[in-house]
């Protein structure tokens, strides 16, 4: 269980990035975040990651606070930020460094397959287009098998085909080790062909707004009327938490 606890977050200048953010995520569940721009969703992943302190409140992975960087918990960013001095099987196996080197060599050859680049392992970063980037960086993710994987927005610099193809490849590899999951979208389809459940989020301070259920059978079929349906919920939740809340009517029983 990853549990987010009253969490806030206020930057130096002031900037009240998290408000006292509460969410519990069973092992296993794809949580996807959503919000406009500023809502604190890097933020958060951020603290979760340990690579931030929290203001106020805490984050807890199976009981243990997490204060710093957990070998436990893997990041995807937008970007693939992949060493480009390093092979593609060598940026997968650069955590690795722990594990004898056939071990090694084993767990990265059998990620690359995973995400369809297994004849791609002696390249160099920059002959690979900009998907297979991003698929070795979430090859790198899983083969530390990871209790949590965090993503943040991993999707959103790709052509929609591309993108698809890379919903199959994360959702096989999720198959295979269940971590627990929050990825951070914009993009109302990737959140019902992934996750489980969409959390809305809203700025100023950001904060949870809304939570929509996603209890769908996978495979998901984009086209087929109840992911339709689940897209139109979670977008009136969205608009929801793009408009300024509203204040308590002043008669509430007026009808
Ligand atoms: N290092 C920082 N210092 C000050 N303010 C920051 C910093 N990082 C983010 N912010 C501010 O915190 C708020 C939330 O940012 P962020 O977490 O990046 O939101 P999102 O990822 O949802 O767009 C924004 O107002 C942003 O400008
Ligand atoms: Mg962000």
């Amino acid at each position: 269980m990853l549990s987010i606890e009253d969490l806030s977050k206020t930057y130096a200048d002031g900037t009240q990035a998290l408000s006292r953010i509460g969410l519990a995520v069973p092992a296993g569940e794809i949580v996807a975040l959503i919000g406009g721009s500023g809502c604190g969703k890097t933020t958060l992943l951020r603290l979760v990651a340990g690579l931030d302190r929290a203001s106020a409140g805490q984050i807890r992975l199976d009981g243990e606070a997490i204060t710093a960087p957990h070998p436990g918990v893997g990041l995807v960013f937008q970007e693939p930020r992949l060493l480009p001095w390093l092979s593609v099987a060598d940026n997968v196996g650069f955590g690795l460094a722990h594990l004898a080197g056939p071990e090694r060599r084993a767990r990265v050859a059998h990620a690359l397959e995973r995400v369809g680049l297994a004849e791609h392992a002696g390249r160099w970063p920059r002959e690979l287009s900009g998907g297979q980037q991003q698929r070795v960086s979430i090859a790198r993710a899983f083969v530390a098998n990871p209790r949590v994987l965090l993503l943040d927005e991993p999707f959103s610099a790709l052509d929609a085909f591309t993108r698809r193809d890379l919903h199959g490849h994360l959702l096989a590899l999720w198959e295979e080790v269940r971590p627990t999951v929050l990825i951070v979208t914009h993009d109302v389809a990737e959140a019902v062909a992934l996750a489980d459940r969409a959390v809305v989020m809203r700025p100023k301070p950001g904060r949870l707004d809304d939570t929509v259920p996603l209890p769908l059978p996978r495979p998901r079929d984009p086209a087929a009327p109840q992911s339709e349906a689940a897209a139109r919920r979670i977008l009136a939740a969205l608009d929801r938490s793009l408009r300024p809340a509203e204040a308590a009517p002043q008669n509430a029983n007026w009808w």
